[in-house]
């Protein structure tokens, strides 16, 4: 491969060597956002990101259950608390109004993830966000290429956080990102993916190693050519299941918001009490017949019984985010995923909840 002989030949393999900077540029300009900085993954990059947060004092973050473990984990390992509230059950993000409840004078920071990649209401958040001068963070590992009202997903808030990793939309194998608008927090974010170092001999914060090697910068580079068959491939499928699925009883598929580019990042239905048969049967059967169905995100992160989480987390409720934990089932979505794979697959759903 080309680019990695000049890697080699150019002795930079790593420590934001050109591949690096050439990929934070471009990630910059297709997200429409002012700095980006990369790291090995994104659970780097969340930890950078609440590392970076303007107050110094821990308190509280207040966040969705209905995630992956990254998210609250990176809260706990940052020295915060998370507030768990619920989300809405039909976009299967966070609720506003509940966040708005939940808010104390511990509260330091918002942490939204636009689930599954469906957008979140950034614009309420926003007004949520000035109106108690709380800033809000998205994790953004599913929302790559997301756009609202013709804007990039990555615009909003005061950070958003990217994972490139291997089942992503957009992969780098491993990798993350951290989107922000302003050169401060940018050198806060660098300086924390290199141990804390500002230079050669100053090292005035914490930090990790969590840089990116030129190997995966240059990786995205060349992915970054082919994102749009990417995404159309995938489209053709989540259109297919939607177009085929949409009707059985019992069976809930979140829409699509309105005016939004969506990059089908995940293919969730949620299986309701009235259907005729439970989401892990579903499951069994599928999993039997080799289909990669998954149970993501099941259970609810406030629910593994982790025991920091445990201690530390203020848990409100959230009720609906467990029903839809226990209801849902990912149906596998990927670009080249044979065609016949996805009507077989389709026919036996059918078999069982028709
Ligand atoms: C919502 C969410 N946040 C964070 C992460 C962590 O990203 P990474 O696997 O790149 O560390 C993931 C990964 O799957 C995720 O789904």
């Amino acid at each position: 491969m080309p680019l990695l002989e000049d890697i080699w030949h150019s002795k930079m393999l790593t420590n934001n060597g050109k591949y690096n900077g050439k990929f934070c540029r471009e990630l910059a300009k297709l997200w429409d956002v002012e700095h980006v900085v990369t790291f090995t993954n994104g659970t780097q990059a969340l930890l950078a990101a609440l590392s970076c947060l303007a107050t110094k004092e821990k308190g509280e973050i207040i966040t969705t259950p209905f995630t992956f473990i990254a998210t609250t984990n990176s809260i706990i390992w940052t020295g915060h608390k998370p507030v768990f509230v619920d989300i809405n059950p039909t976009t299967l993000n966070i609720d506003v109004d509940a966040i708005e409840r939940a808010i104390s004078s511990e509260t330091v920071a918002i942490l939204a993830v636009h689930c599954y990649g469906n957008p979140c209401d950034v614009v309420a958040l926003n007004e949520l966000s000035l109106r108690h001068n709380i800033p809000v963070l998205y994790d953004a590992a599913h929302a790559f290429g997301v756009e609202l009202a013709g804007e990039s997903v990555f615009r909003f808030g005061s950070m958003s956080v990217a994972s490139f990793h291997a089942t992503k939309t957009f992969n780098t194998f491993e990798g993350g990102a951290v989107a922000c608008h302003s050169a401060v927090v940018r050198d806060k974010l660098i300086n924390f993916a290199n141990f804390g170092f500002q230079n050669e001999t100053t090292i005035s914060s914490l930090g990790l190693n969590a840089k990116m090697s030129e190997f995966n910068a240059a990786l995205g580079l060349v992915q970054l050519q082919h994102i749009d068959k990417m995404l159309a491939g995938k489209q053709y499928i989540a259109d297919y299941y939607v177009s085929e699925l949409s009707k059985l009883e019992g069976v809930f598929i979140p829409t699509e918001p309105n005016n939004s580019r969506l990059n089908y990042s995940y293919f969730p239905i949620f299986i309701e009490p009235n259907a005729k048969t439970d989401r892990d049967t579903l499951y069994g059967f599928l999993r039997e017949h080799g289909y990669m169905v998954r149970r993501y995100f099941y259970p609810l992160t406030c629910d593994f019984g982790i025991p920091e989480i445990e201690e530390r987390a203020r848990k409100l409720d959230v009720s609906k985010a467990r029903k839809r934990a226990d209801e849902v089932l990912c149906l596998p979505i990927y670009s080249d995923l044979d065609v016949e794979a996805v009507y077989e697959l389709v026919s036996l759903l059918k078999s069982k909840l028709g």
